[in-house]
């Protein structure tokens, strides 16, 4: 049997757990959440999520991950011999093919824009043109499908090169560049005249906007800024080395993606405050395609540089975490059902190449073909972040806090007790076996709309 491969460094395990993690959800989703929910107080609540249940479940999924060096479902009949606790691994292999699926469309529509920014041809319209244009791309039947299909291309060209080659590679390359693009537009931001308002809007907190459906906006924004709850997070974790410190590396991916939302709150507020106090969530596409395009035209410099920057930064931020998706069904295929790591990929990408073009068809021709009165590209978005994420992150709380072996999550807790025993350890099982569920338990039943009743 060949050998499994590895992440090489610690760094290049992180940078791609990082890159997993930082994507569309943090530059784009983050700020348009925190502004439709009440900014500070969004982000309080947000805080709270992903110290209180984030952390904790992503070290679950390391624990099971680096304990096993296994795919989920592997992984699981390793930890569960006898049982039937392996079939749970679908929950997570569904998802991810839903979440690529729809997360590719928009992708598809990133590279258009990027293409159409470095020809120059974001920089020189009037607002009502950016929406026009937008509008007539995305309703076109096939454009947006053909870069859907360009985009799973690349992604599987990442991805074929396997574990070192491929995935550290390309994180070890495209985080630091992100970090930068970021640093350049917070810097402009800072110096815009309306830096205060934005700033002011996102970290004064206003209490008196909190409300259950804040909470549930944040906590389902945690977990899928986190690529929590469907087995992302193990998978990588199945590549780490044994030496890797895992309670470390858990608080340095959930801090650098929080640093990135923040920092894209940064970005974004000061220039767009005004549109974004009164967005909803269905403005959000407005918002990246319409709204920040044009406003970039007012910034120093003109619009061509911003807008060729911001979409690099959207393609690189969202590349990282499309590849992350991919490998949860890429090391399963290959692992329980012996194919190889091309045909493996091959197997993903036509998949989620199918499933993402009736995706990009919601807005074409599909538009009309509604499940529970949702298009399947919502309809994907609503199974997989409302319903599949969360119960995959009660899943794994559960399983690592009351059904496997305490002595085998210590052990991975403390590298087989060559590592000191962080002070932390306690009340991290503590969040594990108890908060964790609590709070995702309530937060759910919440959005079900399950306590209408009783409230
Ligand atoms: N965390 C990614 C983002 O913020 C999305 C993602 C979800 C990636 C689930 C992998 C798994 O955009």
């Amino acid at each position: 049997m060949t050998e499994r491969a590895q992440f090489v460094t610690r760094l290049g395990a992180i940078a791609a757990t990082v890159g997993s993690a930082v994507g569309l959800g943090n530059i784009w989703g983050f700020p348009c959440s925190a502004g439709s929910n009440g900014g500070g107080a969004f982000l309080l609540i947000y805080l709270g999520c992903v110290f209180l249940v984030g952390i904790p479940v992503i070290l679950c999924e390391f624990v099971i991950g680096r304990g096993t060096h296994k795919n989920v479902s592997g992984a699981l009949k390793q930890l569960a011999p006898g049982t039937k606790l392996h079939w749970f691994s679908y929950v997570g292999i569904c998802a991810s093919i839903m979440i690529l699926s729809f997360y590719s469309v928009i992708c598809g529509w990133v590279v258009e824009y990027l293409i159409q920014a470095i020809s120059g041809n974001l920089s020189s319209q009037s607002s009502d043109e950016y929406e026009k244009m937008f509008g007539a791309f995305v309703s076109n039947p096939w454009r947006s499908s053909l870069w859907t299909l360009l985009f799973l291309l690349i992604n599987f060209l990442v991805l074929r090169r396997g574990i070192k080659k491929g995935i550290e590679k390309v994180a070890n390359l495209l985080m630091p560049i992100l970090f930068v693009i970021l640093i350049v537009f917070c810097v402009n931001a800072l110096t815009l005249d309306t830096a205060k308002d934005g700033l002011s809007f996102l970290f004064h907190p206003d209490f008196s906007k909190l409300t259950p459906k804040v909470a549930i906006s944040a906590m389902g924004q945690a977990f899928f800024s986190l690529s929590i709850g469907l087995s992302c997070i193990l998978t990588y974790a199945s590549y780490f080395r044994d030496s890797d410190p895992l309670f470390r590396n858990a608080t340095i991916v959930a801090l650098l993606d929080t640093l990135v939302a923040l920092l894209a709150g940064i970005m974004i507020f000061p220039v767009a405050i005004s549109f974004i106090q009164g967005t909803g969530d269905k403005d959000s596409f407005e918002l990246v395609f319409v709204t920040l395009p044009n406003l970039f035209n007012g910034l120093p410099g003109g619009g061509f540089v911003w807008s060729v920057l911001f979409f690099l930064l959207l393609f690189f931020a969202s590349l990282t975490s499309t590849i992350s998706m991919s490998e949860i069904s890429i090391s399963f295929f290959q692992e329980e059902h012996g194919m190889s790591r091309t045909k493996a990929t091959g197997v993903n990408t036509i998949v989620c190449m199918v499933f993402g073009v009736l995706c990009a068809q919601s807005f074409g021709v599909l538009s009309d073909f509604t499940i529970f009165g949702k298009t399947i590209f919502g309809f994907f978005i609503f199974l997989s972040n409302d319903v599949l994420l969360p119960l995959g992150g009660v899943f794994f709380a559960w399983f690592v806090g009351w059904f496997i072996d305490k002595k085998f999550v210590d052990n991975q807790l403390t590298n087989f007790g060559t590592s000191e025993v962080s002070v932390w350890r306690k009340p991290l099982m503590f969040c594990i076996r108890y908060i964790a569920p609590m709070v995702i338990v309530v937060i759910f039943l919440y959005g079900l709309g399950l306590f209408d009743a009783i409230l």
